[in-house]
C-alpha cells in the first residue's frame, strides 16, 4: 500500500508517501519561516493563504520525487488536530477532494502523536509501550503510549508551549525567528549557570504539568526591569546575552528532563520517545542521554530532520488504516490547543 500524508498545521506546508511497510518514497516540506520571520511569530491569517498557495505545488512535487501518480495511492491522510484553524482546513480540504476523487479512504492524523510516532519510524522497531513527550512551539506534553492508537495524556502546559517560551525569549534577546534553534546556538558561548531562572513543578512529584510563563517573564526582567514598557536588548553585550540564553535553555532542559524521567516512574514505563521541534535542540538531547544512562530506561528521540513540522511522521495514519480506523469525509478540523 501507498499513502499519502499531509501537514498544514502549523507555518509548513508538507507532503509524503510512505508504504505499509514504512518506507518513505517521497517527503517535500515548504517553509514559510521567513515570511513570519519580521512578525517574530506565526501569523495565522498568512499562514493560512500560504498554505492555499502551496499545498498543490507540494503534492505535485512529492508524486514526482517518489515516482507515484496519485492513481497509484491506496489512501490519503492529514493532521486534522491540534493547530491553527485556517492553516488545518487547507490540508483537511484537499485531503478530502483527493480521497473522493480517488475513492481511496481518508484517514486523520493527531499531529502531536504524530511527532512521538517519528520515533517509531526512525528507530525501524517498536517502541511501544512508552511514555511520550511532545515539545513544540505550541505543546508540551506527556503521554503514556500503550500502542500507536492509545495514548493518554499525563501532563501538560497550563501556559506557555516549551518552543513558544523558546521563541519569546529570543524576541526580547534580538534574536531571529524561529527563536530556539537561534537561542540554542549563542547558548553555547554563554554559561548555563549565570542565572538561576524559575524551573515550575520541578520538585513537585505529584505533577507531570508544565508552566514556562514565569520563566519567560523572569528572562524579562533580566533584560528590561519590572514595569518598564519596552525591551532593549541592544544594552546587553554578547556575553550577557550568551548567559541569558545559555541559562534560559538549562531551565527548560532541567524541568524537560526531570518531568519525562519522573513520568516514566510513575507509568511504570522503560522507553521514553521525545519528539517536536525542541526535540531538535542539543543541550536538551545530551541531557536526555545522560538520563537514560543514569536510569537506565530506553530513548528514541526523532532524528534532526522529523523534530520540526513534516509528513513523514504522519506514517502513524498506517496505524490507524490497518486498525480500520478510516475517518468520513465530514471529518473536522480540531484546532485545540488539546490541554488537559
Ligand atoms: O514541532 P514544530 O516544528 O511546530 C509545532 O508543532 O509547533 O516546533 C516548532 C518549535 C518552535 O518554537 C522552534 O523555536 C522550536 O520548535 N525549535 C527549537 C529548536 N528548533 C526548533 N527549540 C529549541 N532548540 C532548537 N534547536
Ligand atoms: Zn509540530
Amino acid at each position: 500500500m501507498k499513502i499519502l500524508t499531509l501537514e498544514s498545521t502549523c507555518d509548513e506546508t508538507a507532503a509524503a508517501i510512505i508504504t505499509d511497510r514504512l518506507e518513505v518514497l517521497g517527503s517535500v516540506v515548504a517553509s514559510q519561516a521567513r515570511l513570519h520571520e519580521r512578525f517574530g511569530g506565526v501569523v495565522p491569517e498568512l499562514a493560512s493563504r500560504a498554505h492555499v498557495e502551496r499545498i498543490l505545488p507540494v503534492i505535485d512535487e512529492v508524486t514526482r520525487a517518489a515516482g507515484v501518480s496519485l492513481a497509484e495511492l491506496d489512501a490519503v491522510a492529514v493532521a486534522h488536530t491540534p493547530g491553527l484553524a485556517g492553516s488545518l482546513l487547507v490540508g483537511l480540504s484537499a485531503a478530502k477532494s483527493l480521497a473522493l476523487a480517488l475513492g481511496v479512504p481518508l484517514v486523520g492524523i493527531n499531529h502531536l502523536q504524530a511527532h512521538i510516532y517519528a520515533c517509531r519510524l526512525a528507530a525501524g522497531e517498536d517502541v511501544f509501550p512508552c511514555v511520550g513527550m511532545v515539545v513544540s512551539g505550541g505543546h508540551s506534553s506527556l503521554y503514556r503510549c500503550a500502542t500507536p492508537l492509545e495514548f493518554e495524556l499525563l501532563g501538560t502546559t497550563i501556559d506557555d508551549a516549551a518552543g513558544e517560551a523558546f521563541d519569546k525569549v529570543a524576541s526580547m534577546l534580538g534574536l531571529p525567528f524561529p527563536g530556539g534553534p537561534a537561542i540554542g546556538k549563542i547558548a553555547e558561548q554563554g554559561r548555563a549557570d549565570a542565572h538561576r531562572f524559575p524551573r515550575s513543578f520541578l520538585h513537585d512529584d505529584t505533577r507531570l504539568d508544565f508552566s514556562f510563563s514565569g520563566l519567560k517573564t523572569a528572562v524579562r526582567y533580566q533584560v528590561a526591569p519590572p514595569g518598564s514598557a519596552t525591551v532593549d536588548p541592544a544594552v546587553l553585550s554578547e556575553q550577557q546575552l550568551a548567559d541569558i540564553a545559555a541559562s534560559f535553555q538549562e531551565a527548560v532542559v532541567d524541568v524537560l528532563v526531570a518531568k519525562s524521567t519522573l513520568a516514566l516512574r510513575k507509568a511504570g514505563l522503560r522507553t521514553l520517545c521525545v519528539g517536536g521541534g525542541v526535540a531538535a535542540n542539543r543541550r536538551l538531547r545530551a541531557r536526555l542521554e545522560e538520563a537514560a544512562r543514569q536510569h537506565g530506561h530506553r530513548l528514541f528521540i526523532a532524528p534532526m530532520a522529523l523534530c520540526t513540522d513534516n509528513a513523514v511522521m504522519g506514517a502513524i495514519a498506517i496505524e490507524r488504516l490497518k486498525a480500520g480506523l478510516i475517518a468520513d469525509l465530514d471529518l473536522d478540523a480540531f484546532p485545540g490547543p488539546l490541554r488537559a
